[in-house]
């Protein structure tokens, strides 16, 4: 038998936080006896429950940087700056362990925590901040500690797979299931993050620096979200065998890192395009194990707070380091105007003759070649408007930008050209 007890004090009790408490009232195991011993909660709320009978509470979470009657600082605040960072900071400075959920905080300072970690010999476990009910740090972390781990993609966002997924489905435009998506409490009244893909790139920061041992790279990941998805497009991809995702992806090739958020064509009969609503879905590729792949809810109270309470137990019973180990290696990021890849494009022209050759000419300036073409009868703003769509073979974005550029130049042209980029995952 263990017989352990340990002490944690918890940090903002909102949607995670209350989550956390409804499940620690429902948890029972002999061998480990959780105590909360202390609430820093700025709302006035009620906590009942024998759980509670040696909890101090705080109106402000400052003040536990004067409370040191903690094993566990748990974070549940969120944001990357203000009390959550001044909390965890000095909770790993006096040596003390921290589980957070916090991405924003995780990802932006992964170099400053880690080397604090590794001073003080303590640990913040953060599997709570990537894809709630998915344990996919524990994978990377543990699970494939002994394989090379090559890529790393997916759908983190559960807010952004609702909107896409529910826009499909119902036939209906962006903002109509954003505020859908909102009244169901599936996106938040501010979802900016969610939907320009920031949330995406904080949590592909997470697993890159992770999986790959490099250093922070949060800053530099170049991220679109999917605020100018059309139906149309979604729909028109449907008929050509495609899903719109926004994907987050992470791969290392000869010391070369690639980091990209952006919303993408991917087959249907891939993964993660069968991944649909608020689940999540990644996608793991190693050299012993090859592709493995994972599905979940993102994010939510009961999933989110199942990870924090699962990075309390493993901090309770087993070991507190992380099990990859960072790299000496410097990694060069590469750009988005290096990707070598195939493209969908949709063309809003006049409906006159020498449309398709005055493309095609720029196609063959820029070295870019199509794969297929159709013109659609889809009569939406001037009856006068064709609609063309083509998506080409590989080829450099860096061609296929300039190649856009001089197009959306050309006299025929009524609209900015629309472009997502193709994924073909196997
Ligand atoms: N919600 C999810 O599904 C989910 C999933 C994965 C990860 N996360 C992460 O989990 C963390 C918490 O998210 P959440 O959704 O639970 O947020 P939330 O509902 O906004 O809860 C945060 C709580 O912290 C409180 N707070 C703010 N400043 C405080 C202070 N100085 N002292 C004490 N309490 C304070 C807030 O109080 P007020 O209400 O007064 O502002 C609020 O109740 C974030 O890092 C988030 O990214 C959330």
């Amino acid at each position: 038998m263990l017989n352990k007890k340990i002490k944690i004090a918890i940090a903002g009790i909102g949607t995670v936080g209350k989550g956390l408490i409804d499940l620690l009232s429902k948890y029972k195991n002999k061998e480990i006896k959780i105590e909360i011993t202390a609430i820093a909660s700025r709302k006035k709320q009620e906590f009942k429950g024998k759980i509670f009978n040696k909890t101090v509470f705080f109106n402000d979470a400052q003040k536990l940087l004067k409370f040191h009657n903690y094993d566990i600082l748990v974070e549940l605040i969120g944001g990357e700056k203000g009390v959550s960072k001044d909390i965890v900071f000095n909770a790993l400075r006096e040596k003390k362990n921290v589980v957070t959920a916090n991405k924003a905080l995780v990802s932006k300072f992964w170099n400053q925590l880690h080397t604090l970690m590794n001073k003080n010999n303590c640990s913040l476990k953060y599997e709570a901040a990537v894809a709630g009910g998915i344990p996919i740090i524990k994978v990377v972390d543990e699970f494939l500690v002994s394989n090379k781990i090559t890529k790393i993609y997916g759908i983190l966002n559960g807010t952004s797979n609702y909107i896409l997924s529910n826009m499909l489905s119902h036939k209906k435009e962006f903002e109509s299931i954003l505020i859908e998506a909102q009244k169901l409490g599936y996106a938040e009244s501010d979802p900016r993050f969610d939907i320009d893909g920031t949330d995406t790139a904080h949590k592909l920061s997470i697993l890159s620096s992770l999986a790959f041992g490099c250093y922070n790279i949060s800053l530099r990941i170049e991220n679109e979200g999917i605020e100018n998805v059309d139906l149309q497009d979604l729909q028109i991809a449907d008929s050509l065998g495609y899903k719109i995702k926004l994907l987050g992806l992470t791969e290392l090739k000869n010391k070369n890192i690639k980091n990209f958020v952006y919303p993408c064509l991917v087959s249907k009969d891939s993964f993660i395009a069968k991944v649909d609503g608020v689940y999540n879905g990644i996608v793991v590729e190693s050299n012993f194990c090859k592709k493995s792949c994972f599905v979940g809810e993102g994010a939510g109270a009961r999933p989110t707070a199942t990870s924090v309470l699962s990075d309390i137990i493993s901090l309770s019973t087993r070991r507190n380091n992380s099990c990859r180990k960072s790299s000496k290696f410097h990694y060069e990021e590469t750009s988005l105007q290096s990707r070598f890849g195939s493209y969908y494009l949709r063309f809003t022209t006049y409906d006159k003759p020498g449309v398709i050759s005055g493309i095609a000419n720029q196609f063959k300036t820029f070295n870019i070649s199509m794969k297929s073409m159709l013109q659609k009868e889809i009569k939406v703003g001037n009856p006068n408007d064709a609609t063309i769509v083509i998506t080409t073979h590989d080829c450099l974005e860096k061609n296929m930008m300039r190649a856009l550029k001089e197009i959306n130049k050309l006299n025929f042209i009524r609209k900015k050209t629309v472009y997502f980029r193709i994924e073909n995952f196997k």
